[in-house]
Formats: structure tokens, C-alpha cells, sequence
């Protein structure tokens, strides 16, 4: 009898202490998270993991339960737990987002914070425009590799490698250890190797203008950087004469300098140009009476051209007798520092924001 008592009692204490419905509850949760705002979060996290909360409550219910149910009713609450912890926690981020873009929470009568605009370097500036003079001209803007071959950058163009320009003071070679050497490896002394490259690439009639970075072992002093930058042009079609060449640059150095320039052609050697001639214009700051700027000479020295070597039109597979075709360098770099008066192509590189924003 009395065993019998006991065990309706055990019975009826573990029917009142009811098996926990944990998934029903973790859907519940996840449902109330989900829907949560700013404002209720803290609230349904309080009726789930508070004091008094859903899940404390069936921890501290564990005890009450049969003993063999203990361990997995455990295991899946505290599974729980921390599943609505870190729901929780994602749903206050997403929360924190959705508040801080609503537009009604942003206070428009507060000052806007500055937005610190960069500039283009100065560099880019002048390439940009000598791009633009060319694009008006009908030229296409093309861009080759800083890495050659002693084929492209020297051999190509009608310089054999035993040319001063060659040896080691003058080029940065990467690999010289190849069994040929037209595979020598380099960094571009010029922009030059562009003109074998489009030429073997593409169809003339060719007009084509090619900026870019080259370099050259020279320690760094006011007129020298180990690296700087060239803009190649060069035309290539049927009847192209020493005249459309100085036409070209004269228009081209009106528009770059201003009205009224002067340009000078004094012959020249390149071994890539037949004839040759380095190309002067009038200052820029004297307008040719003489100053600082120009050395009192009244003329400014800014590129390198000719008339390309049948030879180099032969090496691309070109017929001499049916094309020829000029080419020009220039170097930015020293343009920008005539347009500015500075004095020291270094600055140019060492990146001192006060003297870029200047631009
Ligand atoms: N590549 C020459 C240099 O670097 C410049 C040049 C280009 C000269 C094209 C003539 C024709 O000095």
C-alpha cells in the first residue's frame, strides 16, 4: 500500500514537472528575436534568459526531472541558450545598422563632416593633357609594359647592344644571364620599345601616342630620377614628311604652352630617327628674352623626334618604300617643372602632400 502511495506520488510529481518542449521554444525565440526592435530587444531577452526567464527556468527545473532525462534536456538547453545569446547579439547589430541609416534619426541641423578631396598628381595632370592635345588630333592613346627585352627597348629599334646606352650606367637590366641576348631582361630606358610593339601588332596608317614609366640608373639630383616618365608619339602612312612632323609639334606646342610659341628644331642623333632633331621652345616664363628658367637661352629644351629609321620600318615588316612615319618623346616630368618653376624633379616622388595638394 504504502509502496503503492509512493509510487503514485512519484508519478504524479514527475507528471507535473513536464518534459520541456525545447523546440517548440527555440522556434518561439527565434521568431520574437527576429521581430525584435531597438526597443523590445531588451525585453525578449529578459523573457528568455533573465532571471526569470524561459530557459533559467528549465535549467533550474532540470533537477526535478527523471534523472536518466537529465543529461540530454541539459545538453539541449544550454545548446539553446547560447543559440538565443547569439542570436541576440547578430539581430542588435542589424538593428544598430537599420537605426543609424533610418532617415528620420538623422539630424540634418548638424554640420557635415568635411570630406578631404585628393587631387590628381601633378604628373598625371600633364600626361592627361598631352594625352587630350593628341586624342584632338586623332591620335590613339596606348599603354606597353615597364619590363623588356634588350630586342624591344635597343635591337629593334636600330641600336645595337655594344650603343653607350646599353651598358650598365645606363639601364637597369633585370636578367642579362640568357643565352640570347635579344632576351635580356630590362627595365625600359624609353617609351620608345612601344612603337616595335604597336607596329608589329597592328595595321597603319598607325597614330598612336604612348605615356608611361621609365628608368634609368642616374643617381637622384635635382634633374635626375632613377625613375621617370616619357610620352612617345609616333604616325606612320604613306608620304609622312619631316614638315608633318615640325606641323604636329608646333600645333601641339601652342596648345600645351600657349599662343605664339616659338618652336626651334636643332639636328640631333637617335638611332631609331634618320634625321634627328631635339626641339626646343620658346620659355615659357620669358617668352625668349632670357631668364632663370631657360638659362638666359630664351629656349626651352622638351623633347626628342625624327623621322623613323627604314631600318627599324624593315625590322617591324614594314616596306620603307611604301610607309614612313615620325616619332617624338617628351618627358612630363620636365614639363611640369618649367609650367611650375620647380626646381627639383625629386619632389615629384617623394610624395610630401604639401606639395602635391599644391596642384
Ligand atoms: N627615346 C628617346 C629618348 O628617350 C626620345 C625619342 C623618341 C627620340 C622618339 C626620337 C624619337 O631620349
Amino acid at each position: 500500500m504504502a509502496k503503492e502511495v509512493g509510487n503514485k506520488k512519484r508519478t504524479k510529481q514527475n507528471k507535473g514537472k513536464k518534459e520541456p518542449q525545447i523546440e517548440t521554444i527555440r522556434r518561439q525565440a527565434m521568431k520574437d528575436i527576429s521581430k525584435a526592435t531597438d526597443k523590445t530587444i531588451e525585453e525578449v531577452r529578459v523573457s528568455y534568459l533573465g532571471r526569470k526567464g524561459t530557459i533559467t527556468s528549465i535549467l533550474k527545473d532540470i533537477k526535478n526531472l527523471e534523472p536518466a532525462k537529465r543529461p540530454a534536456i541539459g545538453q539541449k538547453a544550454n545548446k539553446l541558450r547560447q543559440d538565443i545569446e547569439k542570436a541576440i547579439k547578430t539581430r542588435i547589430q542589424t538593428i544598430s545598422v537599420d537605426t543609424y541609416i533610418l532617415p528620420d534619426e538623422i539630424d540634418v541641423s548638424l554640420p557635415g563632416r568635411k570630406v578631404h578631396l585628393g587631387s590628381k598628381h601633378v604628373i598625371t595632370q600633364i600626361i592627361e593633357e598631352i594625352v587630350g592635345i593628341f586624342g584632338e588630333l586623332g591620335y590613339s592613346m596606348v599603354e606597353t609594359g615597364e619590363v623588356e627585352t634588350a630586342y624591344y627597348n635597343f635591337m629593334a629599334l636600330n641600336t645595337p647592344l655594344d650603343h653607350p646606352a646599353c651598358t650598365l650606367q645606363a639601364t637597369f637590366y633585370i636578367d642579362r644571364d640568357v643565352k640570347d641576348e635579344k632576351e635580356k631582361v630590362l627595365l625600359r630606358t624609353h617609351t620608345s620599345p612601344a612603337q616595335i610593339r604597336v607596329m608589329k601588332e597592328k595595321k597603319p596608317p598607325l597614330y598612336v601616342i604612348v605615356p608611361g614609366k621609365v628608368y634609368r640608373p642616374d643617381v637622384p639630383d635635382p634633374t635626375h630620377s632613377p625613375m621617370f616618365h616619357q610620352v612617345e608619339g609616333f604616325a606612320i602612312d604613306k608620304d609622312i614628311t619631316f614638315g608633318d612632323l615640325k606641323g604636329t609639334l608646333e600645333v601641339f606646342c601652342e596648345k600645351m604652352f600657349g599662343a605664339g610659341r616659338k618652336v626651334r628644331f636643332r639636328p640631333h642623333y637617335f638611332p631609331f630617327t634618320e634625321p634627328s632633331a631635339e626641339v626646343d621652345v620658346s620659355c615659357i616664363r620669358c617668352g625668349g628674352e632670357g631668364c632663370r628658367v631657360c638659362s638666359q637661352t630664351g629656349w626651352l629644351e622638351i623633347l626628342g623626334a625624327g623621322i623613323i629609321d627604314p631600318n627599324v620600318l624593315e625590322e617591324v615588316g614594314y616596306d620603307p618604300d611604301d610607309l614612313t612615319g615620325f616619332a617624338f618623346g617628351m618627358a612630363p616630368d620636365r614639363i611640369a617643372m618649367l609650367k611650375y618653376d620647380i626646381s627639383d624633379i625629386r619632389m615629384f616622388f617623394e610624395n610630401d602632400i604639401r606639395f602635391l595638394e599644391q596642384f
